[in-house]
């Protein structure tokens, strides 16, 4: 048997990481085709090298423009790939515009499709990751699901109940492999209590006016705690377009293991990311996330995870750093690849 994986962002090489070993290990082939969505070795390159993913048979190199020429771009070249490989199932994971570009170009080239991490509903109908998520999930034929109550938004919304597979998460299965390895950035000099930030949604950077309040409030809440900032390359170009001046450490983009590191030594993590806000849940650490949703609904209902906005973020800081949590385990047991390796195998003996 043999699987296409289309991927093409930071996040999607981390839960590739976890998942290629298990097709493998069920004698599954995988020929993977990066997109090329992400390009600074930074953020996709050393990834590979890091966590050991095997280089990808096809780099589309396509980067940058608009979402909609980006996922036009990646769409029209994925469909000669698909064609020529006639993997017998396309897979897809998260939200992005890779995900959503190979979903089309499976589905429309008459490829079996299976979406990993379905069922996130952030429920902002004009927010990128959520059309990507929703389209993706309503032409897949198989839809793995990272924790059991995402199967009742599926079947609400039409999925048959057949469909859906309930395997655990695979972020949580790397950070389990990965943890003990942790390490720090060689040139950061940390201070003894600070909060991770990370910041670089469309809708909290793509406006002058949004990210000059989170600017604001994010220097605000420094005066209180030193914040340390791994900057992801959308944020840094708008700094410098709108000038505006972040009062936080500012390191490149971070590895996996650096970034397990910096968790672990932070005092709380402060984040629009969907993926940092469940590793520093899996490091055990709060989570203020930067956003009017979250599409992870039980890190919200843990109490370790809340929102904020520009105005109230001091405020949940200071409340949020004074209660005591309780992570329990949400996402499996560490051992998602593995379920869902069998899983596909299954489905196609
Ligand atoms: C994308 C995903 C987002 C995910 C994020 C993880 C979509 C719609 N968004 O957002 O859900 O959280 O990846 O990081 O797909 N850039 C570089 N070098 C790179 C990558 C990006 O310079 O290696 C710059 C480019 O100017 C690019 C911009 O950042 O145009 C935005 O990158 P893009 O991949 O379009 O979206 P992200 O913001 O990374």
């Amino acid at each position: 048997m043999k699987v296409a994986t289309i991927l093409g962002a930071r996040p999607q090489f981390i839960k590739a990481a976890a998942l290629s070993k298990a097709l493998e290990n069920e004698g599954i082939s995988e020929v993977l085709i990066h997109t090329g969505q992400h390009y600074d070795p930074n953020m996709s390159g050393n990834f590979f090298t890091e966590l050991g993913i095997n280089p990808p048979q096809y780099q589309l190199n396509i980067h940058g423009g608009t979402d909609v020429q980006q996922t036009a771009r990646m769409l029209a070249s994925l469909e000669d790939i698909l064609r020529e490989e006639q993997a017998d199932l396309v897979l897809v994971f998260g939200d992005t515009n890779s995900t959503l570009a190979g979903a089309l170009a499976a589905k429309k080239c008459g490829f079996p499709l299976a979406h990993i991490e379905a069922g996130m509903r952030s429920y902002l109908p004009n927010q990128a990751e959520e059309i990507n998520r929703v389209l993706s999930d309503r032409i897949s034929d198989l839809l793995f699901t990272s924790a059991e109550r995402y199967r009742s938004i599926l079947t609400t919304e039409g999925i048959p109940e057949n469909q859906i597979f309930n395997c655990g998460d695979l972020m949580y299965d790397l950070f389990q492999q990965k943890w003990e390895k942790r390490s720090l950035p060689a040139d950061a000099h940390l201070p003894k209590q600070f909060a991770l930030l990370s910041i670089h949604r469309q809708e909290n950077v793509d406006s002058e006016s949004k990210l000059s309040e989170w600017v604001q409030a994010l220097n605000d809440l420094a005066i209180e705690i030193p914040l340390v900032c791994p900057l992801h390359p959308r944020t840094k170009q708008r700094l410098e377009q709108f000038g505006l001046h972040l009062n936080a450490q500012i390191l490149e983009p971070s590895p996996y293991l650096e970034i397990l590191g910096l968790i672990d030594k932070s005092s709380l993590v402060i984040t629009d990311s969907g993926g940092l806000q469940k590793e520093a849940y899996f490091g055990k650490k709060a989570c203020l996330t930067l956003r009017d949703a979250s599409e992870w609904l039980e890190l919200l209902e843990s109490g370790a995870n809340r929102l904020c906005n520009a105005n109230n973020l001091l405020e949940q800081y200071r409340k949020i750093i004074k209660d005591q949590h309780i992570f329990a385990p949400l996402y499996g047991d560490g051992q998602s690849a593995q379920r869902i390796a069998k899983t596909i195998k299954k489905q196609f003996s």
